[in-house]
């Protein structure tokens, strides 16, 4: 008796875009993790243990204009830049919130196939889907902003994709954090901005910077 009986990865990639500055971090929508998966469930399955994986999408917290090797663009839930890194990001439309989604589908397809045993979203630590649960990073007002309801409708995609990809086989979870840690700070607000021309978004699915105010990241 004893022991430990469910393990979680770190947080693993769910899209070719979405590891931000993370340049070690799992890329879990690509197939060649399936065998290191394999080997990690070989080695807790030994134990009676069970392991599930955590995937992830950076959204603004990300540094990846700013690198050379793996140069990628910024997708953001709104035209607010990240407190830690400060960079405005492109706001991101149906087709970046569908491939996302598809992405974390493939990943979590990966784990499956690894033989893990199950599946969690982080939704905490102000990452991507924390980002569109939370009023201070979107201010859109389009169906993924505003109500309580349209700013988990991310949340609920993601939750959906994998659940058709992955079956009801393996237990699905998420993880949120109730403590934003936001406070005020009018440098933040004052910083968001109404989209430009080369915002991915036409300019009524986002707003002014009327809304809440900043925050600090929690995790
Ligand atoms: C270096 C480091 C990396 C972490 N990575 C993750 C992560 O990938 N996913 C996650 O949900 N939590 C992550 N956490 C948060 C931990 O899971 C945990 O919530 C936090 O360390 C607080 O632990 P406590 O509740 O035991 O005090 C990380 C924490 C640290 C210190």
């Amino acid at each position: 008796m004893g022991g430990t009986g469910l393990l979680i990865t770190e947080q693993q990639a769910g899209h070719r875009l979405s590891k931000g500055s993370f340049k070690a971090a799992c890329t879990a929508w690509e197939k060649r993790c399936i065998p290191q998966y394999e080997k990690l469930a070989a080695a807790v399955h030994e134990f009676g243990c069970k392991q599930f994986a955590q995937l992830f999408a950076t959204g603004v917290h990300d540094r990846g204009t700013m690198q050379i090797d793996e140069w990628h663009p910024l997708w953001g839930v709104s035209a607010i830049p990240s407190t830690v890194f400060n960079e405005m990001p492109m706001v991101m439309g149906q087709a970046e919130i569908d491939d996302i989604v598809s992405g974390h589908g493939d990943a979590a397809m990966n784990v499956l196939r690894g033989g893990l045993d199950g599946v969690e979203i982080n939704g905490a630590h102000s990452y991507l889907v924390g980002q569109f649960l939370s009023r201070a990073y979107n201010v859109r007002t389009d169906g993924y902003g505003g109500s309580v309801r349209n700013r988990c409708r991310f949340a609920l995609e993601l939750g959906e994709e994998i659940r058709r990809r992955i079956g009801t086989e393996i237990p699905l979870g998420i993880r949120l954090s109730f403590d934003e840690f936001v406070r005020a700070s009018a440098s933040h607000r004052r910083r968001a901005r109404k989209p430009s021309k080369s915002s991915l978004l036409p300019a009524s699915t986002t707003t002014s910077a009327s809304r809440p105010a900043a925050t600090t990241r929690s995790g």
